[in-house]
């Protein structure tokens, strides 16, 4: 009986079997998932998960966790910032390359998993970028222990702070 039944729709398969149809579904079917992919990608990788800001800035929609590692991480900056100009004036420059490097790139180590799905793209050029060269900062204090070169770096790192802060701020939602 289950033989009987099962030949009977194996049979209708094969009778209802039409090739160019069969190639039209699957041809639909890449298609849809190949933009339902790039549509992902995009939202994810450059979009974020944004709103407008009542100023005109872009509102990065985060949680409460996100937005306090954040703030941290900024507040970090702020101190290595401020002890770079120190160690600068002071041409103290083993000064320069710790307080640099604890802004460095390894901060991201700690991120919460997702807030780099939540960021636009400009936004973590910018972040990351901003981490990079405070590394790198902190080798040419050690390398070439030139004021003015330094300086001319760590103006460049403030350019950073300034277009960022200028483009976006934060909206907390969720806990
Ligand atoms: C990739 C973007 C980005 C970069 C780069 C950036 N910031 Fe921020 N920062 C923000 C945002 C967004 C806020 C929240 C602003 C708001 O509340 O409107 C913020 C807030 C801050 C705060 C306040 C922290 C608190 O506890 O509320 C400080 C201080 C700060 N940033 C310093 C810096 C310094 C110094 C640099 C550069 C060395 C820098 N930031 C680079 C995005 C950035």
């Amino acid at each position: 009986m289950i033989n009987s039944i099962s030949l009977r729709y194996s049979y209708d398969f094969f009778l209802d079997f039409n090739p160019p149809f069969v190639m039209k579904k699957l041809a639909f079917l890449t298609v849809f998932f190949f933009l339902t992919t790039v549509g992902l990608v995009f939202k994810f990788i450059v979009v974020g998960d944004v709103q407008k800001h009542y100023d005109g800035r872009v509102a990065v929609k985060v949680n409460q966790d996100e937005v306090n590692y954040i703030r941290e991480k900024m507040r970090g900056f702020l101190s290595s910032f401020q002890e770079v100009a120190d160690g600068i004036a002071k041409e103290n420059y083993e000064e320069v390359a710790s307080a640099a490097r604890r802004s460095g790139k390894f901060i991201r180590d700690n991120a919460p998993a997702g807030l780099v799905g939540k960021v636009p793209l400009r936004f973590k050029s910018l972040g990351f970028d901003t981490q990079d060269r405070f590394d790198v900062l902190a080798q040419a204090a050690k390398e070439h222990r030139d004021p003015k070169y330094l300086l001319s770096q760590l103006s460049a790192i403030a350019k950073n702070c300034a277009a960022c802060h200028y483009s976006y701020t934060f909206k907390v939602v969720g806990p």
